[in-house]
C-alpha cells in the first residue's frame, strides 16, 4: 500500500492542509524521513510494519494527543527539544523570551562568563536554546519534578558537562541554597489559575497539570519572585531578568512590581500576538 492509499484508507480530508501537514509528520516520523523528503513522494510503498505504526499514531493524533507528544520531539528556536508527557510542549511566545536575554548577553563584555538561570526549565527548551547562541555562559536549570529534568539532561546532553548544571528543588531554592548569583534570569513558572476555563482540551487532556496550574489564582509563583529574586542576581553588575506571564496578568504583575521594585527600572513587552506577556527588570 501506498502513503497515498493508505491516507485514503484514513479518510484524510486532501483539502485540509493542517490534516495533511500533520498526517505527513507522522508518517514521517514512522519511516525517519524528513518531512520534506516525504511530502514529494506519497507513491512510496509502505511495509505491513509501517502501516500499523502509522496508523497506531494517527489514531492517537484523533484523540487530540499533542503532535510533539507523539513524534517525542519539537523544535523551538531552531532547536530540536526531545520532549514527553512530563514536560510542557515549549510555546512560541517563550522563543522570544530566550531572544531576549541571547541579546543581553551578547552586547556584553564576551570575555566573561555569564551565568544564565532557567527557572523551571521543564524540557530545558528555553537553557538548550540560549546555550546553542551563546558561547561564553553556565546555564543553571531548575525545576521540582525530577521527571522532566530527566528530559532535560537528554536535552542537555549535546553540550560540555561544564557548560551546564541541572538542579531539583523549589524554584528559586536551588540557587538560593547554593548562593549563586546570576546574571541573566528567565523564568516561565506554571501561571494559569485552577479551573480556569481558558485552557484548551488537548492541553488539559496531555500535559502535565504540575507545568501549568499554580494556586493563588495563578500568581503563586510572582509573589514568590518578588520576594526572592534579588538573592539570586548579581547586583553590582549589568543584569537582565525576564520573567513570563498570563495573557491577562498584566495588571496584577505591575502591582506587585510597583510595590518591589522601587529601586530598579523594569518593562513590560509583548509577544507575537500582541499580548502582553513579559516583565523585564534590568
Ligand atoms: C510552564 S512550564 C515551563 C517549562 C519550560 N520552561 C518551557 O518554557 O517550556 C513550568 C515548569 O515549572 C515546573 N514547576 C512547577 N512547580 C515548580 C516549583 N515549585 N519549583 C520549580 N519548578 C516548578 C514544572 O515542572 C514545569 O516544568
Amino acid at each position: 500500500m501506498t502513503i497515498n492509499n493508505l491516507a485514503k484508507k484514513l479518510k484524510i480530508n486532501f483539502n485540509d492542509q493542517i490534516t495533511c501537514k500533520d498526517f505527513n509528520a507522522i508518517a514521517s516520523y514512522c519511516l525517519k524521513k524528513t518531512e520534506k523528503q516525504l511530502k514529494s513522494n506519497w507513491d512510496y510503498n509502505l511495509t505491513r510494519r509501517e502501516v500499523k505504526k502509522i496508523n497506531k499514531f494517527w489514531k492517537q493524533y484523533l484523540l487530540n494527543k499533542p503532535l510533539a507528544y507523539i513524534r517525542g520531539s519539537t523544535f523551538f528556536n531552531n532547536c530540536e527539544i526531545k520532549v514527553n508527557k512530563n514536560v510542557l510542549i515549549p510555546r512560541n511566545e517563550t522563543e522570544l523570551m530566550v531572544q531576549r536575554a541571547i541579546g543581553f548577553a551578547k552586547s556584553q563584555d564576551l570575555k566573561k562568563t555569564l551565568k544564565f538561570g532557567d527557572i523551571c526549565s521543564g524540557s530545558g527548551a528555553v537553557g538548550v536554546s540560549f546555550l546553542t547562541e551563546v558561547d561564553n555562559c553556565e546555564v543553571f536549570a531548575t525545576d521540582i519534578c525530577r521527571k522532566a529534568l530527566k528530559v532535560a539532561k537528554i536535552n542537555y546532553n549535546k553540550f560540555p558537562k561544564t557548560s551546564y548544571q541541572i538542579l531539583g528543588g523549589n524554584f528559586l531554592q536551588p540557587l538560593i541554597n547554593r548562593d549563586l548569583k546570576l546574571n541573566i534570569l528567565a523564568i516561565n513558572p506554571p501561571y494559569i489559575k485552577f479551573g480556569d476555563k481558558n485552557i484548551g482540551e488537548s492541553t488539559y487532556q496531555f500535559e502535565p497539570h504540575k507545568a501549568l496550574f499554580a494556586k493563588s489564582n495563578g500568581l503563586y509563583f510572582y509573589y514568590e519572585f518578588f520576594e526572592n529574586w534579588e538573592k539570586v542576581i548579581d547586583l553590582e553588575n549589568d543584569f537582565f531578568v525576564i520573567l513570563e506571564f498570563g495573557f491577562d496578568q498584566k495588571n496584577a504583575i505591575e502591582k506587585l512590581a510597583m510595590l518591589h521594585l522601587r529601586n530598579y527600572k523594569f518593562s513590560f513587552e509583548k509577544d507575537y500576538s500582541d499580548n502582553w506577556r513579559f516583565l523585564v527588570i534590568q
